[in-house]
Order: C-alpha cells, then sequence, then structure tokens
C-alpha cells in the first residue's frame, strides 16, 4: 500500500519521484499496466486497487468544472452537489491582459476541481485564433502566440498548485472545428514554430503542465495522437516534457502507431466495451507480439504515475478545495470587470450618469441570455449566473425606470450532429413583433442599451460560424433603434469578432462584454455606469469583414477535401492586418478607458547592444484625465533589417498599470535576443539576426505613442 510520511514530503518537495515510481512499476504487472493507459469510463483511467493506485479522474474545463455525467454515457449524472464558478471564458480572461488574474482563475478552478475530487482538469486551450469564425475561439485566448503563452502559464501554476494537473489543449493545430476529426493541416516549419507552437512550449517549459492532450486533426497526414514529429520530437526530445499525453475523446486511431509515436492514454473511444479500446486488449497483444517495447508501456506508466505523485495523489495533506464560495465568485467578478473592452466612446456617451436619467430601454435577447451552460464540453451548470438585464436592476433599484423589450429572438438550435439549425421561417412575423416593440421604447427611453451578439450555438465547439454576420436581423434591430434614439450603446455578447459595420458610424459606444461569467450582468452594470473604468483590450483583431482575415484573404479557409493549407504563414492576425496595411475595424491591443493616457517619453540604457546583453527600456506614463484607470501597455518590435519577411511588428511584452487621476508612472520592460529572433528553417533554430530594430509602445497595435531604434551587433569572442 502507498501512503504518506514525512519522507514523502520531502521528496514532494524536491519533486523527484523516480525512486518511488520505479518501486511501483515494479510491481506492477503487464495487465494492471495497460489499465493505466485507456479509459474505464468517460472520463477516468482505471486505479490499481492492490497497490493503492485510485482511478485517475479528469473533467473538462477550460472556465469551470464541468457537470458530473454518467460513467458510460454523456447523460448528466443529476448530481445536487456538481455546481461550479462559472469564470468568463478564454478570450474575456485574455482580455484582461493581467497575468495575476489568469493565476487568480487557475487556482479557483483547481480548487473546485479538488472539491469534485477530479485529479485533472482539461484545460487551457492555447490554440491561436486562426480564423473570427473557429467555434472554439472563445475557449482561447489569443491570436498571438507570445500572449497566449503569457496568460497561460499563471493559469496553469494556479491549477497545479490545488494539486489538480493541467492539461493543455489540443496539441496542435486545431484552429478550426469543421471537419475537426480529420482535417489535415498543412503547414511549414517556420509558421508552425513562430505562431503555432509558442504557447504549447510556454505552458509546458514554463507552465510546467503535467499533461497535454493530443488534437484530433491532422498535420502533414499524420494524426495528432499519432504524430511522431509532435509528440516524440517535439514535445518529449525537444520539450523534455515528463509529463502525460493524453488523446482527445475518441481522437485515437490506432494502437501501435499511436503508442509508438507518444501517445500515453486513450481517452473517449466510442466502442461498445473499454476492453476493446486500442490501448486496451490490443496494446497488450501488440506488446505479446513485440510489436510495442514494454520499456515503451513502461514510460507511459512512469509519466501517468509521476503526475500523481506530483499532484499528491497519494499524500493525506493533499487539497481538498472549495466549491463555489464567495470568493471564488469575487475571482470570476474581478475577471469579468478587467475584461469588458470600451471599443468606442464617442461624445463621453459612456459612463452613464444616473442622476440624469429618468428611463433606461434595455434591448436584446442577450439581456435575458444565460450561456454557462452553453458551448460543448466547457458548458457549466453553476450556481448563478447574472444576466445584464438582472444586473441593472439590481444596480438600479428603483431610481431608474427600466423598459425591457427582447427586440430578436434566437430562431436556431445547436445540434451535435447537425450544427446550427435555422428554424426561422416560422417566426418571422414574431422577429417584426418584437423588433416594433424594441423601436418603441426605445423613442421614449433617455438612452438605450442594446445586449446583442452571438451565443453558444455559433461559439460552440464541433462547429465554426458560417459568416462574420450577426444572426437574427440584429442589424437592422440596432440600425432602426439607433435611428428613433442615438444615445444607444451596443454591448456586444460573443467570443469572437462579428461584421458590425452596418451600424458602427452611427452608434456611439459599443462594447466588448464577452461570455462573462456568473457575474457578467453585475459587472456590465457597473461598467456602464462608470463604477468600474473599462480596462481590456482585445486579444484578437476584429476585422471590418471576414474577407480582411488573413485565412480567408488566402483562400484556405476551411480548405479542401479535408486538407487545409496555413498559406498565409506566419501572417495570423494583426501581423497581417499591419504587414499589409489592412484596416481592422478595431485592432489587436484595442480598447479604451474612462480616462486618458500620455505616454511622456521613452529611454533606452544603450543604443546599441550585442546578443548577449539585454536592452532596459524606461517609458513615462501619465494619467492625464479625471478618474482612476488601469492602462496596458505594449511593446512591439519591428525587424528593420531581416534576411526573411517578418511582420511589421510584433507583440513582446505588456504591462498593465493602474494610474490615479493626475499620476506619473516610470515602467520598464527588458529586451533580450530571444524577442528579437524568428525561427532560422535552415539552422532549425531561433535567430536573431544583427541590425537595426525599432520598438513600438502603445495602447494599442495601432495606437503607437512612442518609438525607439537601437541595434544588435554580433557578439565580440
Ligand atoms: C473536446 C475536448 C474535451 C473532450 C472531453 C472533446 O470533444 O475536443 O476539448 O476536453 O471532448 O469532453
Amino acid at each position: 500500500m502507498l501512503q504518506n510520511s514525512s519522507s514523502d514530503k520531502n521528496s514532494n518537495q524536491s519533486n523527484d519521484f523516480t525512486l518511488k515510481v520505479e518501486k511501483i512499476l515494479s510491481q506492477l504487472s503487464l495487465d494492471e499496466k495497460i489499465s493505466l493507459l485507456h479509459g474505464n469510463s468517460k472520463f477516468t483511467i482505471s486505479g490499481v486497487k492492490r497497490l493503492g493506485i485510485p482511478e485517475w479522474k479528469m473533467s473538462d474545463g477550460p472556465h469551470g468544472v464541468r457537470e458530473e455525467i454518467n460513467r458510460d454515457n454523456w447523460e448528466p449524472a443529476n448530481w445536487e452537489n456538481d455546481y461550479s464558478t462559472y469564470l468568463p471564458t478564454a478570450t474575456a480572461l485574455a482580455a484582461t491582459w493581467n497575468a495575476d488574474l489568469a493565476y487568480k482563475f487557475g487556482v479557483v478552478l483547481g480548487r473546485e476541481a479538488r472539491a469534485r475530487d477530479k485529479d485533472v482538469i482539461l484545460g487551457p486551450g492555447v490554440n491561436i485564433h486562426r480564423t473570427p469564425l473557429c467555434g472554439r475561439n472563445f475557449e482561447y485566448f489569443s491570436e498571438d502566440p507570445y500572449f497566449s503563452g503569457v496568460m497561460s502559464v499563471p493559469y496553469i501554476k494556479g491549477v497545479q498548485e490545488q494539486d489538480v494537473a493541467a492539461c493543455v489543449k489540443h496539441f496542435a493545430l486545431n484552429n478550426q472545428e469543421y471537419e475537426r476529426f480529420f482535417v489535415n493541416v498543412i503547414i511549414d516549419e517556420r509558421t508552425l514554430r513562430e505562431i503555432y507552437l509558442p504557447a504549447f512550449d510556454a505552458a509546458i517549459n514554463e507552465g510546467k503542465a503535467i499533461s497535454v492532450m493530443s488534437a484530433y486533426n491532422k498535420v502533414d497526414g499524420k494524426w495528432c495522437s499519432e504524430n511522431p514529429e509532435l509528440l516524440n520530437n517535439i514535445l518529449k526530445n525537444e520539450w523534455k516534457f515528463d509529463g502525460v499525453v493524453i488523446s482527445d475523446w475518441n481522437g485515437t486511431h490506432s494502437t501501435i502507431e499511436a503508442a509508438n509515436a507518444g501517445l500515453d492514454i486513450e481517452m473517449g473511444t466510442e466502442v461498445e466495451e473499454y476492453k476493446n479500446y486500442f490501448f486496451a486488449d490490443k496494446l497488450k497483444q501488440a506488446v505479446i507480439d513485440g510489436e510495442v517495447d514494454i520499456q515503451t508501456i513502461d514510460g507511459k506508466v512512469k509519466r501517468i504515475l509521476t503526475a500523481m505523485f506530483k499532484t499528491k495523489v497519494f499524500d493525506t495533506n493533499r487539497s481538498k478545495g472549495e466549491l463555489i464560495t464567495i470568493a471564488n465568485f469575487k475571482v470570476a467578478k474581478k475577471v469579468a470587470e478587467e475584461a469588458v473592452v470600451l471599443l468606442k466612446n464617442e461624445k463621453n456617451t459612456l459612463p452613464f450618469n444616473s442622476k440624469n436619467l429618468k428611463t433606461i430601454a434595455v434591448i436584446g435577447e442577450n439581456a435575458i441570455a444565460k450561456h454557462a451552460a452553453g458551448g460543448g464540453s466547457s458548458g457549466i451548470k453553476t450556481k448563478y449566473e447574472i444576466t445584464p438585464l438582472e444586473g441593472l436592476q439590481n444596480k438600479l433599484n428603483d431610481e431608474i425606470n427600466i423598459v425591457f423589450a427582447q427586440g430578436y429572438m434566437a430562431t436556431t438550435i445547436f445540434d451535435w450532429q447537425k450544427g446550427v439549425i435555422d428554424t426561422g421561417e416560422s417566426v418571422i412575423e414574431k422577429s417584426i413583433e418584437l423588433r416594433n416593440e424594441a423601436i418603441e421604447i426605445a423613442k421614449n427611453a433617455d438612452v438605450v442599451i442594446i445586449f446583442a451578439g452571438l451565443n453558444h450555438h455559433f461559439d460552440n465547439e464541433s462547429v465554426d460560424r458560417e459568416n462574420m454576420n450577426l444572426p437574427y436581423n440584429q442589424d437592422e434591430l440596432i440600425k432602426e433603434v439607433v435611428k428613433v434614439n442615438p444615445n444607444t450603446v451596443v454591448v456586444l455578447i460573443s467570443g469572437s469578432p462579428v461584421d458590425i459595420t452596418e451600424w458602427v458610424d452611427e452608434t456611439p459606444a459599443i462594447i466588448q462584454g464577452w461570455y462573462a461569467g456568473s457575474e457578467a450582468g453585475n459587472v456590465f452594470a457597473d461598467v456602464l455606469f462608470g463604477d468600474v473604468n473599462p480596462s481590456g483590450k482585445l486579444p484578437f483583431t476584429f476585422p471590418k469583414k471576414l474577407e480582411d482575415s488573413p485565412a480567408h484573404v488566402f483562400g484556405e479557409y476551411p480548405g479542401e477535401n479535408s486538407t487545409v493549407k496555413y498559406k498565409e504563414g506566419i501572417f495570423v492576425g494583426y501581423r497581417y492586418f499591419d504587414t499589409f496595411d489592412v484596416k481592422p475595424q478595431f485592432a489587436f491591443g484595442h480598447g479604451l478607458s474612462y480616462t486618458n493616457f500620455q505616454y511622456n517619453k521613452v529611454n533606452l540604457n544603450k543604443d546599441q547592444i550585442n546578443e548577449e546583453e539585454n536592452l532596459n527600456i524606461t517609458i513615462q506614463i501619465e494619467n492625464v484625465g479625471n478618474v482612476s484607470g488601469n492602462e496596458i501597455i505594449q511593446l512591439y518590435i519591428e525587424d528593420i533589417e531581416s534576411s526573411v519577411k517578418r511582420p511589421k511588428k510584433e507583440l513582446k511584452g505588456f504591462k498593465k498599470v493602474l494610474l490615479k487621476k493626475g499620476e506619473v508612472k516610470e515602467i520598464e520592460f527588458q529586451v533580450n535576443k530571444k524577442m528579437l529572433s524568428f525561427y532560422d528553417v535552415n539552422n532549425k533554430s531561433w535567430k536573431a539576426e544583427p541590425g537595426k530594430f525599432r520598438l513600438h509602445i502603445g495602447s494599442a497595435s495601432d495606437d503607437i505613442r512612442l518609438t525607439a531604434e537601437f541595434e544588435l551587433v554580433a557578439a565580440v569572442n
């Protein structure tokens, strides 16, 4: 039997579990080893009772612990104690640009996972937003690789400090949901290295993620779950990942190939009995037949046991966690507060001053919709979710008359097999009626708030949107409402950009509100009335038109014959918009505040560095407006002289600072060789070429306030 002892504790601290792992391994039979390598229910692998190894229990994240389902099917288990905190989804977390909050987010998730007796939380998702249409963008951070990494590292640490393994997904290149089960991604090496791998690299090498989920799709013709280049070469050999590779559910396609390519655990395969999994009886036979070495099996078992030790599975002092506490909901609220992005605010429309208002018209189905349960595997059964209308009612009591009209209604349903189904025809009259009602209440209100956008019929796993349009005739509704009442604010609820070109010019204020978690409604009310000064910034480019997006400009989405070539290469997101001079609706990093920041000056400690030196940058920033506010100062670097084509600029650092009214602060950045490098395919390594570089420092990728140049020279030996 395994048990806790003080020497266990000491070796936990040193993180060296080799001897203990070897000892257990030596006692395991082949059958017992195999039993650890595949699911024995939807979300567990079996333990080995006689040795005190418990079942290893996984649960979906990434923004809350998933509702309990039955062991052997996807139906809810109907428990009464499986409510969790609905945290804002990944795009919202990213929009905070606050790594400390990402850590707190991870802590909540880890705590709640422990309270639900889970060992692994299936998150974060760090796939890059390649197209605005990807149904799972809301579960992923950003279009920028460095930024996705920076936000995922503290998230993982937060989770894992609660004695739960994070599982970084979906490795790799799962950037569209369309044909996700079989699409073959063709990509050049530089693009893979510069855009699609860095977030995984950071999650593993800095975040020390204990597990990774292989993606459904193929890369260069090979399933990700049996892709030796991705799993053995890059992940395990190059990055020295000593954790566990878990297949996505029903994403395993072979026994011998997958076992030898680096997959450790097979989950979710849709067969009648678990013994028919590729990694069950068939794997045992492959070992007996000599097609998979016993050392390969032992390697997998060691990884799993090590993961168990790292998360204190055998310890009596393992974290017990806590579920749906006030503290946890507070974190959800804080994330939502810092996530809200003020996209546009003309004539100081916002914040509203409640003293000047008698009647507010609140319009839109998203004012009363709840989103926690939607989106697919990430759906949450939460204790509560405050809708935007409730948030306003909570805030304003009886002071102000709030009049609500739904304005539009969802005419779609989501079906796992068929995707988004439009049931529209029968409700045309109803839609017109709803719109007219909304126009009427708008006419008589002092101000109008429209909660528009998408829902999880569109932002959903397994489907991509067909276009970037707002569904349910919302464009018509917004245009008509703005016509009768120009004091209209639109709050967009979505995880990806939508086309707003039809009304953006006439609408004075627009907010990106996201799927903002349990406290969403309260937070929106606080932002609208100025109790929270918005500070979020877009973690992706918000294009005017879908046709402006690089994956679509180059015509390689969703691909042909189930093959998609990433022909736009490294020019993803703002790297494309900037370099090719295409003006987006709102740029990457954009987000306004109720105050104004002035960037005063930039100082470099040198104007020349060699490869071994760092450059120190100091900037001075001042809050020149009337209220306190957070600014996110962004540092982009441009390689002026380069032998390869590089983006106009790339994000390499950012700082979030709180400045009181009138306050001035000095902020420092450091630049090193890594930040100047590109991936050199000839030498298969990162390379910083001597020459001139330009620093762009500002409030958004298209709002650069300070620039400076320096030179990189070859190191003198
Ligand atoms: C999703 C994963 C998820 C898994 C288990 C898959 O369909 O792609 O992200 O963790 O199901 O629910």
